[in-house]
């Protein structure tokens, strides 16, 4: 099960994180991945300052810009499986 953490905190929100929980629930159901990626939206991970959204996977810490999800789901969410 690979832990994925979205943050929702004002600053991720208006760079755009309800499309980054959006786009990611659409790629874990189309790839049927809901047995093993434990998506959870989290408030604040205190990288505010820097661009994108922060996300976490099983704790690892990025800043991810929302139209390079897919790119990200593959490299860094989908290689743990
Ligand atoms: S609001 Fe997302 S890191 Fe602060």
């Amino acid at each position: 099960m690979v832990e994925v953490r979205v943050c929702i905190g004002t600053s991720c929100h208006l760079n755009g994180s309800y499309n980054v929980v959006q786009g990611i629930q659409q790629l874990v159901e189309e790839h049927a991945l809901h047995d093993n990626i434990d998506l959870e939206a989290y408030f604040c991970m205190k990288q505010c300052e820097c661009k994108g959204v922060s996300i976490s996977v099983d704790g690892e810490n990025f800043r991810i810009e929302p139209e390079k999800l897919n790119e990200f789901f593959e490299g860094k969410i989908m290689s743990k499986l």
